[in-house]
């Protein structure tokens, strides 16, 4: 994935069941083929191939689950995702955690099967951890700043930065994203001038009026 990146989390809000999170993907597809912006999305778990299959930007789970594929019901294994068609997958969302040492597996299985890895991350000393397993991205989101309106970036700056800091000492070819409450150019131009590679977010878009407005400003924030 092209970096600086937007990488928009579709969670599992109703504004994108069924034909509406195709139609946000495409949405997402055209602003990034008129615009050269590199956008990346997640859609809900359920259409992760089907959307996977229709549209030509960087498509990521949200979620993965440990041990591999076999007699086990109701979980998505490495090989699920990786033949769906998506390119990678988040990994310990605020709002879907796990265990480091689950972490761990996840990153390891995920190299094997070359998805890229989008570790979410709290706050400094776990984004220090979490560099160690050497993920893909870590993407710093304080969970008590998603969903809202202040922008990580407007609100804590200095989680945004230390964690740069912090990451390009101890694990220079980690990548940093940062998420929560970002929903304008501003946000994303600040977040990339914080150090960072890109953003994560979701109701800035999930949930605007007019999500393909919503988006041109963002990709507005890259340049
Ligand atoms: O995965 C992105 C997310 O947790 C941030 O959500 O709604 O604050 O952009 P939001």
């Amino acid at each position: 994935m092209k970096t600086p990146a937007i990488v928009i989390n579709f969670k599992i809000y109703k504004e994108v069941v069924g034909a509406k999170g195709l139609e946000l993907a495409r949405i997402c597809e055209a602003v990034a083929s008129e615009t050269d912006a590199s956008i990346a999305i997640a859609p809900q778990m359920v259409d992760l191939g089907f959307i996977a299959e229709k549209v030509s930007i960087p498509v990521f789970a949200q979620h993965i689950d440990t041990g591999t594929a076999g007699a086990f019901t109701g979980f998505t294994s490495v090989e699920a995702v990786a033949g769906s068609g998506a390119v990678g997958t988040l990994i310990n969302h605020s709002e879907h955690r796990i265990k480091i040492s689950e972490i761990d597996e996840l990153v390891q299985v995920c190299k094997k099967q070359s998805l890229i890895t989008i570790l979410c991350t709290n706050n400094l000393e776990v984004s220090s951890a979490c560099a160690m397993l050497k993920p893909d991205f870590i993407a710093i989101e304080p969970p008590e700043l998603i969903g809202g309106d202040i922008s990580v970036t407007t609100a804590d700056p200095d989680i945004v930065k230390n964690t740069v800091t912090e990451i390009k000492n101890l694990a220079p070819e980690v990548k940093v994203l940062t998420g929560a409450g970002i929903k304008t150019s501003e946000d994303v131009a600040k977040a990339i001038e914080l150090g960072t590679d890109g953003v994560l977010l979701a109701s800035g878009i999930v949930k605007a009026e007019d999500p393909r407005k919503a988006l041109m400003d963002l990709v507005a924030g890259l340049k």
